[in-house]
């Protein structure tokens, strides 16, 4: 007798979408939740999630390739980290780490400095959220320089608070009605080297990369912008919000090489780009870039509430009361933590590596199919699709990548948009290559009844 091979498992859409539960809810949110959550044109309503599946409120199953924004880097509801939560809830839940002790967060903070490419010996502050990660980012820098300006670049996203809003410009609808900005930032434009933003004289033959350093260097330093009252550059190594687009190690080391000879604080923002999701533990290990300080949230809980600022030991060095929180360092949240870190470190790196891989190499053989996709770039499971009208004009289609994302949803892919006309890839790092083959031949099917 012949074994019979199962076949992949496959999305399952029984309704309309959404479905009557899902839409009963949708109507509830429209009355009673702010408006300003930016919501994408398909409309998912969760009620269960497990791995890389995810069924809505009518019974309809998802393939997850977006894992919640970029959270969810075990997967939904991985048993061992729910096993970690409800054991450490049950235990001890809250005791404010910013006043008594406990055991996790000196675990946490050390698991921290053996893993971040910020040299050690580091220190830790623990917050909830990639925003607030963000604001001690810039409040350190403040305090160690005793400086008040910082760098940014064009379509970067460090979050919505006021301080971290004041970097944030990916869109204008995030700064529309909050009048000047709290900070006194300038921004750069990003080393696209898709859409190099810089002249061909100040790119002297080696990129965007070159483009951006030069335009720091000999714009900024020269005009308006001291660097000796720059307290610190912040930077995506992988802009995420802003499109899925990495940077050049030509331009990191030579944002590394500023920062040294200036005295100013290198900011890496690995929100997104952190904790496995390029196929390395940081984006930065992909160049060996060494940040002073590093914010980290998104996948570094599973899913829980956590985010945290890494910097080197001799520069968080302030005093008492100069910058805490009540929730940051919640011991769930930690006890999810190093039970997802333990998880990255046994396997799941090296599977966003090679799955990762497998999908990017997918994606470019979609690229030379569709003359509508005009980029495929990125790492691990942090991979960005650009659509466009045609190769050659490399005009941007948004409405191109809206249509493909809806038709995705409407064949049980989940998939989101970021910067203006891309597709985000950044599913569970427990996808498997069974998995990816499902997700293609979607996506291919989407883009097919979409151009
Ligand atoms: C690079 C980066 N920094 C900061 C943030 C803000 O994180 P949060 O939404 O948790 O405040 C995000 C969120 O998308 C991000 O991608």
């Amino acid at each position: 007798m012949s074994a019979t091979i199962a076949p992949p498992r496959r999305p399952e859409i029984k309704t309309a979408l959404p479905g009557p539960n899902g839409r009963k809810i949708i109507e509830a949110d429209a009355k009673f939740v702010t408006p300003s959550y930016p919501r994408p044109s398909f409309k998912l309503v969760a009620e269960r999630a497990q791995g890389v599946w995810v069924e809505d409120v009518d019974g309809n199953t998802f393939l997850d390739c977006n894992a919640g924004v970029a959270v969810c880097s075990t997967g939904h509801c991985h048993p061992e980290v729910v096993r970690a939560i409800q054991d450490q809830a049950a235990k001890l839940i809250h005791m404010c780490g910013t006043d008594y002790y406990y055991q996790l967060m000196p675990d946490l903070a050390r698991k921290l400095d053996e893993i971040v490419p910020v040299p050690s010996p580091t220190r830790t502050h623990f917050a909830n959220s990639g925003t607030e990660a963000v604001e001690t980012a810039l409040k350190l820098a403040m305090h160690v320089t005793g400086r008040e300006k910082f760098i940014a670049f064009f379509n970067s996203f460090h979050g919505r608070t006021l301080g971290s809003l004041s970097l944030t410009s990916s869109r204008v609808a995030q700064r529309l009605g909050f009048k000047r900005q709290v900070l006194d930032v300038v921004h750069v434009p990003y080393p696209n080297e898709y859409r190099n933003p810089f002249s061909a004289e100040d790119c002297e033959g080696e990129g965007a990369g070159r483009g951006a350093l030069n335009w720091i260097e000999k714009r900024l330093f020269k005009t308006t912008t001291p660097p000796q009252e720059v307290a610190g550059i912040v930077v995506e190594v992988v802009q995420g919000e802003g499109g899925y687009v990495p940077a050049s190690k030509l331009f990191l080391d030579g944002l590394r090489r500023i920062c040294d000879e200036h005295g100013i604080m290198l900011i890496v923002d690995e929100v997104q780009s952190g904790m496995g999701r390029t196929g390395k533990m940081f984006a930065s290990d992909h160049c060996g870039l060494k940040p002073d300080i590093i914010t980290i949230a998104k996948g570094i809980g599973s899913g829980l509430p956590i985010g945290a600022t890494v910097a080197r030991a001799d520069l968080m060095d302030w005093k008492p009361g100069a910058h805490a929180s009540t929730f940051g360092g919640n011991p769930v949240c930690i006890a999810s933590a190093l039970k997802t870190i333990e998880l990255l470190q046994g396997g799941l790196v090296q599977n966003s590596a090679e799955v990762g891989a497998y999908l990017k190499a997918g994606l470019e053989k979609l690229m030379r199919k569709y003359d509508c996709i005009g980029d495929v770039r990125g790492m691990g499971m942090m991979i960005g699709v650009e659509f466009v009208k045609d190769k050659a004009s490399k005009k941007e289609d948004p409405e191109l990548r809206e249509r493909v994302e809806t038709a995705c949803f409407e064949r049980g892919l989940i998939i989101l948009g970021c910067g203006v006309n891309s597709i985000r890839w950044s599913p569970p790092l427990i996808l498997t290559k069974e998995n990816v083959d499902v997700a293609l031949e979607i996506f291919d099917e989407a883009i097919a009844a979409s151009i």
